[in-house]
C-alpha cells in the first residue's frame, strides 16, 4: 500500500493550517533523510521543510548506529527547523520531538503503553518504537538550522535478529488502520506545537509535559558504564542520576542502559 501520497499529505497540511512539513519532498529511496535535509538547509531551504523516504540505504541513529529502514514499512522523516536558539539549547529538541511522536500516535495504542526514554527514544510496551536524531548546523554561538530526524516503526512485522527483542512497531503492538500519511500529518502538527512551546517557554516546559512518560525515572541504570539510579530530567533537559557514591549528577549526553551491565 502506498500511504505516502504527496498530494494528499500536502492537502491535509494546508487544510489544517500546519506550516511544518512544507515544502515536502518524498522519495522512494535515499541514503539518509537527515543528510538530504542537511544539504537543503545549507542551500537555505526554509524552516518547516520535510524530507521523507520510503526506504533508506544508510539510515543513521545516534552514536553511529544503523537505523533499520526497509521499504514500505515505516516513517523516515527529517525536518529542517530554524528556531532562534543558542547552539547549546538544540539537543533538548529531541525531547520535544519524542513528545510530539507520542502526541501523534497515542490514539492508535491506547492504554498508557508509551514512554519516552531520555534522550531520544519512544518506547511502546518497553520496546523501541521510534528514535530521534537531532543534528544542528551552527553559526557563531547560534543554531542556523536544526535537523530533526525521526524514525517511527509503523507497518513492520519483523526485525533483524539483533533488534527483535528490543524493537517494536505499531502493527506488532496491535494497532489497526495504520496510514503513514495520516501519522505524518499528525506528527507535523504536534512537532510544530511542541517545538514552539519549547523555544518560547523553555526546555522546562517540555520536561514538565513529559514527566509522566519518563521511562527511566526511578530505575537502576548504567550511565556510561556507571551504576546509578535515574532521578528524572532537569529543567535544562539533562538526565539526573545518583551514583553509588551517593552524589547526584546531571548529564546532557550519554549511553544509558537499564540494569547494571
Ligand atoms: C536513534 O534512535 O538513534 C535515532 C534514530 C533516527 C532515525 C531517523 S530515520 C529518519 C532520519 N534519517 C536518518 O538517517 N536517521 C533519522
Amino acid at each position: 500500500m502506498n500511504d505516502l501520497s504527496p498530494s494528499r499529505i500536502e492537502g491535509e497540511l494546508v487544510a489544517r493550517g500546519i506550516g511544518l512539513g512544507r515544502p515536502l519532498t518524498i522519495v522512494a529511496e535515499t541514503e539518509s533523510t537527515n543528510d538530504d535535509a542537511k544539504r537543503a538547509a545549507r542551500l537555505g531551504i526554509a524552516t518547516g521543510a520535510a524530507f521523507i523516504a520510503d526506504s533508506q540505504s544508510r539510515g543513521r541513529g545516534r552514536r553511529g548506529h544503523v537505523w533499520h529502514s526497509p521499504k514500505g514499512d515505516n516513517v523516515y522523516v527529517s525536518f529542517v527547523l530554524r528556531p532562534d536558539l543558542l547552539a547549546r539549547d538544540t539537543p533538548p529538541l529531541a525531547l520535544a520531538a519524542g513528545l510530539a511522536v507520542v502526541d501523534s500516535i497515542a490514539h492508535l495504542v491506547p492504554g498508557d503503553r508509551l514512554r519516552i526514554k531520555w534522550p531520544n527514544d519512544v518506547l511502546l510496551d518497553g520496546k523501541k518504537l521510534a528514535g530521534v536524531l537531532v543534528e544542528a548546523q551552527i553559526r557563531g554561538d547560534r543554531a542556523d538550522a536544526v535537523i530533526v530526524g525521526i524514525g517511527l516503526n509503523v507497518h513492520g512485522r519483523g526485525f533483524p535478529p539483533e533488534l527483535s527483542s528490543v524493537a517494536t512497531s505499531l502493527a506488532m503492538a496491535g494497532a489497526h488502520d495504520l496510514d503513514r500519511g495520516a501519522i505524518f500529518v499528525a506528527l507535523c502538527q504536534a512537532l510544530e506545537r511542541r517545538v514552539n512551546e519549547q523555544v518560547t517557554r523553555g526546555v522546562s516546559h517540555t520536561v514538565e509535559a513529559l514527566a509522566s512518560l519518563d521511562y527511566l525515572a526511578g530505575k537502576t541504570i548504567s550511565l556510561e558504564g556507571e551504576r546509578c539510579v535515574a532521578l528524572g530530567i532537569d529543567a535544562e533537559g539533562r538526565l539526573r542520576a545518583r551514583g553509588e557514591d551517593g552524589l547526584e549528577r546531571a548529564v546532557s549526553a550519554g549511553q544509558v542502559t537499564i540494569g547494571t551491565r
